[in-house]
């Protein structure tokens, strides 16, 4: 069967690519990914995909007079690689509305806390200072809203006393690691149904939604 073609949109580092990437590698994985796009030049997401043998490109927001015509250069670029599912991998751009609407429910974003908490940036040092005892990444399908959106995994970590922004933020990604390619394999395999703010899942096993 053909399988599902990605678009990963990248601006640092791409752990989380890394991980799509070893995940695509098993052939019975549902998803592929087609193209590798950076907002930035030079980052290491981009030796990655260079590695993996995996086309990319780099679309600088800074080329751009405004957000809605760099994410037309995105749409542009990912309709014409074949891009089936966009994956929001690090990707620190928030996408227009028009963008958002345009792709359905085939956006999705990675966010290191457990959603709706903590939207935003610096989530492992607030949801240290919440007093919180648990955190965790959350998968969900993109709303123009940010960090908003079905979610459709989520894994929770303990947060141990003597925590530091840095030994939350690597629990949470290895944890990451795990739930954003289970999350493509759930709705590149068609699994997945939106009903307004929930995803079903058909056929879910507890282990697929909450693993940690
Ligand atoms: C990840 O922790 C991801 O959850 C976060 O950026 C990091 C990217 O790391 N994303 C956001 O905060 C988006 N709101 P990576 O480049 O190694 O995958």
């Amino acid at each position: 069967m053909a399988r599902v073609k990605l678009g990963c949109l990248i601006s640092g580092r791409g752990s989380n690519l890394q991980a799509l990437i070893d995940a695509c590698a098993d052939p019975t994985f549902p998803a592929e990914i087609a193209l590798v796009l950076s907002n930035k030049p030079g980052v290491m997401g981009l030796e990655r995909a260079v590695k993996a043998g995996i086309p990319t490109q780099v679309i600088s927001h800074k080329d751009f007079d405004g957000r809605p015509a760099f994410d037309a250069a995105l749409d542009q670029t990912l309709r014409a690689a074949g891009v089936e599912i966009v994956c929001l991998a690090g990707f620190m751009r928030l996408l227009t509305p028009e963008f958002v609407t345009s792709w359905g429910d085939k956006i999705l974003n990675i966010h290191p806390s457990l959603l709706p908490a903590f939207k935003g940036l610096d989530t492992h040092q607030r949801a240290i200072d919440s007093g919180a005892r648990f955190a965790g990444c959350t998968v969900h399908i993109v709303r123009p809203a940010m960090d908003e959106g079905p979610i459709l995994v989520q894994a929770a970590v303990p947060i141990l006393d003597g925590d530091t922004e840095d030994s939350l933020a690597a629990r949470i990604l290895t944890a990451e690691h795990k739930a954003y390619p289970e999350a493509v394999r759930l709705l590149a395999s068609g699994k997945v149904t939106v009903e307004g703010l929930r995803c079903r899942i058909d056929a879910p096993t507890d282990e697929t939604i909450h693993f940690n």
